[in-house]
């Protein structure tokens, strides 16, 4: 009996105390003004505009053919829909009002000025590693050159208890590491430097890391272990990588910059805009983030490369235009004869585009990203701006869309057939419905 007690009166104590530990924020005063363009050099306002850039905030806080910054895009997550917010410089609806210290408590702890937790799909357990110099910068850039705008995003959907707020307090308990980037003295600088980018303003593993069953990345072995956003598959960037070639730092640069590796192939979907981002940073920055990444990838060696391009490249169609497939297993037939009337004409020996069977896209697990590239085309970032691909939704049906599907995986490359296939064309075909 007194056992019972006990527990009960610990677990009350631990009940209490947690609530008062998650109330403990009080409301930030409001300015007066904006602050004044002109207090902020120009040095500040560019390192703001990088910094900004890296991340990613224009991404999600403008919905589509909305002002840049004024919020309003959905992101639907496992909890319900979150409706991003509006953080231009406009006093009322933005966060004209916002002193820097509320600003860099919202970037560092996930409050917002008023006191009230914000919910993690801001990547503020991210933004929290940077310095105060980069917060400070963002904060100029916003106040001094996004233009103010009057607009207020919708309600969030979320359902109980997940519309309470309070409890995002036990999730940062759990998940958020307060403080800047602790540089790792037994690494490099250019290392050091990556993994202040990669892990705190760039938040790659936001997408590139899979969730646990509360929404926060895994780690150790599971760290950039590939994920899932938007629709779209999300590459492993570690050992688990789909590429048949290893990244190197090299090819690393040259896709982070320009979207496109010829050992690698083109990106696309989600990872588009944070290409166009990388595009216009510091090419010691790009080299950083590459050395980082490529600490976590497999040891390349010249001859598997030189081997699996080989492969890829004998795998590619037949150029000659009088080739006539021939397959016994009539899927793979029908998907080669659909390959023939609508790919071939690009995807073929010694074709524009990279051998298909050498990029990741095709060796995935998973085959939404080849199916999305297929229905919705590649509008390519602004480094590669000569590989765009045209869509083929309304050319193809879905039974030969499967077919093809069929027939790219086992003739680009060796994994086994992708399942669901079917049913990722109707959730592709038809998003309301899912
Ligand atoms: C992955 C999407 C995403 C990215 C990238 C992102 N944000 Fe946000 N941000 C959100 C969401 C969602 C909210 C609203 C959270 C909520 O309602 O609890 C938010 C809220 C905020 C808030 C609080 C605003 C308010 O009115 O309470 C600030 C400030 C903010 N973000 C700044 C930034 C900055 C600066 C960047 C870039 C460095 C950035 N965000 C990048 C998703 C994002
Ligand atoms: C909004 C989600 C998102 C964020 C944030 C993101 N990525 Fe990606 N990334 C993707 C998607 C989706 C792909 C796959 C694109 C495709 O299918 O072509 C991808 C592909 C990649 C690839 C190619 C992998 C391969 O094997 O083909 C690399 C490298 C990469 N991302 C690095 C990064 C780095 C570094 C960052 C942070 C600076 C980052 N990503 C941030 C979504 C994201
Ligand atoms: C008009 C030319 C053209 C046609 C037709 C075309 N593509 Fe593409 N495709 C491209 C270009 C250009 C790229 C960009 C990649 C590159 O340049 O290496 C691309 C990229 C791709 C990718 C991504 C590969 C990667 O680098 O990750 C896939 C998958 C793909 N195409 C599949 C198809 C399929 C399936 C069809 C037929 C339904 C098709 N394409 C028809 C030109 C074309």
């Amino acid at each position: 009996m007194r056992v019972i007690l006990g527990i009960i009166v610990v677990g009350l104590v631990a009940f209490v105390g947690a609530l008062a530990y998650a109330m403990r924020y009080d409301e930030i005063e409001p300015l007066a003004a904006p602050p004044a363009a002109s207090t902020f050099s120009r040095e500040m306002l560019e390192l703001g505009e990088r910094m900004a850039g890296m991340g990613d905030c224009d991404v999600c806080h403008t919905r589509p053919n909305g002002e840049p910054y004024a919020g309003g895009l959905p992101l639907p997550t496992p909890f319900g829909t979150i409706y991003v917010t509006n953080i231009t410089p406009d006093p009322e609806t933005g966060i004209g009002n916002w002193s820097l210290e509320a600003f860099k408590r919202a970037m560092r702890e996930g409050v917002d000025r008023e006191g009230d937790y914000l919910y993690p799909a801001f990547p503020y357990n991210h933004f929290t590693l940077a310095t105060d110099k980069d917060i400070e910068a963002i904060y100029a850039y916003i106040m001094a050159r996004v233009r103010p705008v009057k607009y207020t995003a919708p309600e969030n959907e979320m359902p109980f208890p997940f519309n309470i707020r309070l409890g995002v307090a036990g999730w940062n308990l759990l998940f958020l590491k307060q403080g800047e980037y602790k540089p790792d003295s037994t690494k490099s600088a250019e290392w050091n430097r990556g993994a202040y980018l990669v892990e705190g303003l760039g938040h790659c593993g936001a997408c590139h890391s899979p969730l646990n069953f509360i929404g926060a990345q895994k780690g150790g072995d599971n760290k950039f272990g590939g994920g899932d956003a938007e629709g779209w598959h999300i590459p492993a960037l570690n050992h688990r990588t789909p590429a048949p070639i290893a990244w190197t730092k090299d090819a690393l640069v040259n896709y982070l910059f320009d979207g496109y590796d010829k050992h690698h192939g083109i990106t696309a979907g989600p990872m588009t805009p944070v290409i166009n981002h990388l595009n216009v940073q510091k090419e010691d920055d790009v080299y950083a983030i590459a050395e980082y990444i490529a600490s976590f990838q497999p040891k390349s060696d010249a001859a598997a490369t030189e081997k699996a391009l080989a492969w890829a490249n004998e795998r590619e169609w037949n150029p000659d235009p009088a080739y006539v497939p021939k397959f016994e297993d009539p899927q793979m037939q029908r998907g080669a004869e659909v390959f023939k009337s609508v790919c071939a004409n690009c995807h073929k020996r010694g074709g524009q585009p990279a051998p298909l069977g050498i990029t990741s896209t095709v060796n995935m697990p998973d085959p939404r990203n080849v199916l999305r590239i297929t229905l919705e085309g590649i509008r390519p970032p602004r480094g590669a701006r000569d590989r765009s691909m045209p869509q083929f939704s309304q050319s193809l049906r879905d039974e030969d869309l499967a077919a093809l599907m069929y027939f790219i995986r086992k003739q680009y490359t060796t994994k086994p057939a992708w399942d669901g296939v079917p049913d990722y064309i109707r959730e592709i075909r038809n998003p309301a419905a899912h």
